[in-house]
């Protein structure tokens, strides 16, 4: 059931929606009340968050697949209208030295954080300019503003999204369409607990120490939460933010500028 304040035809496209930052996008964005299709692999995950409003539907669908994308905007759309809104959020991460990093674990680095991200904006962008108006945004990183130590592939997909950000900014600027990334520190989300629990095994850490050492990362001390990236986004999808278009906004308690 709708509520008498929508604005009718907003709709947004959130991927990885099933969980963590990208849920909290969602749930932001259907709290302002615009209709909001999620994606991810994990059907249970996109139903248990369309559980929690009435504006959020999940459909199962994998970033690497075009296919499976095209097919996701061709239902999507035809249930709730065009994407105003497109947020390329799915992504993953791994850890290993890049001396040890296979060629495999890069190529899938690459195909879900940056692949996917152009895949899933890409069917979006003639439409957005026809009618003048859009908003894209990527959930990129700080590390795709700066190094660091064992993470090579998702450094690289990361700094690639920024810079297909800034392409895709600079391609249509004239035409209503804003396109930025939001880069967060560590943000307290599944990604977060798998990184601890890779430094734990790798290193002999206790959890405690291995979280006091990626919060250390962060000039405030702490981890980011869900919400604060989403409120972000949120504002990036707002008439407020019709300016701003091409950046990329760190979200790090100061880690990167
Ligand atoms: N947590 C952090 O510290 C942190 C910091 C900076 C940036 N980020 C970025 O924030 C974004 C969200 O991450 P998170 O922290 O919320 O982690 P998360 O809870 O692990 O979420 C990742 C989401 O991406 C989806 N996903 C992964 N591969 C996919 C694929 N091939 N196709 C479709 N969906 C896929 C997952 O759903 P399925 O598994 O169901 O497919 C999952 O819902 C990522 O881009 C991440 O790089 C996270």
């Amino acid at each position: 059931m709708t509520t008498a304040t929508a604005i009718p035809g907003k709709h947004a496209l959130v991927t990885g929606g099933g969980s963590g930052v990208g849920r909290a996008i969602a749930l932001a964005l259907a709290g302002a009340d615009i209709d909001v299709t999620i994606c991810g692999r994990r059907e249970a995950e996109l139903a248990k968050v369309a559980g929690e409003s009435d504006r959020i539907f999940g459909i199962s669908a994998d970033v690497t697949d075009e296919a499976a994308m095209a097919a996701l905007y061709e239902t999507a759309e035809a249930a709730r209208g065009p994407f105003d809104i497109v947020v390329a959020n799915a992504g993953m991460a791994g850890s290993t030295p890049a001396h040890k990093t296979t060629l495999a674990d890069w190529q899938r680095t690459l195909d879900v954080n940056l692949t996917g991200a152009f895949l899933t904006v890409k069917p979006a962008l003639a439409g957005m300019a026809t009618r003048k108006a859009g908003r894209i945004v990527f959930i990129a990183s700080t590390a795709g503003l700066k190094g660091y130590a064992y993470v090579a592939p998702y450094v690289a997909a990361k700094h690639g999204v920024v810079g297909l950000m800034r392409a895709l900014a600079a391609e249509t600027a004239k035409s209503g369409v804003t396109v930025n990334a939001v880069c967060p520190g560590f943000v307290e989300t599944d990604m977060l607990e798998e990184s601890i629990q890779r430094i734990i095994e790798k290193t002999g850490r206790s959890a405690g120490e291995a979280r006091t050492s990626l919060a250390s990362t962060n000039p405030q001390g702490r981890f980011i939460q869900p919400q604060e990236v989403a409120a972000a986004v949120l504002w990036l999808c707002s008439d407020a933010a019709q300016s701003i278009t091409g950046q990329a906004i760190s979200i790090s308690g100061g880690e990167t500028w």
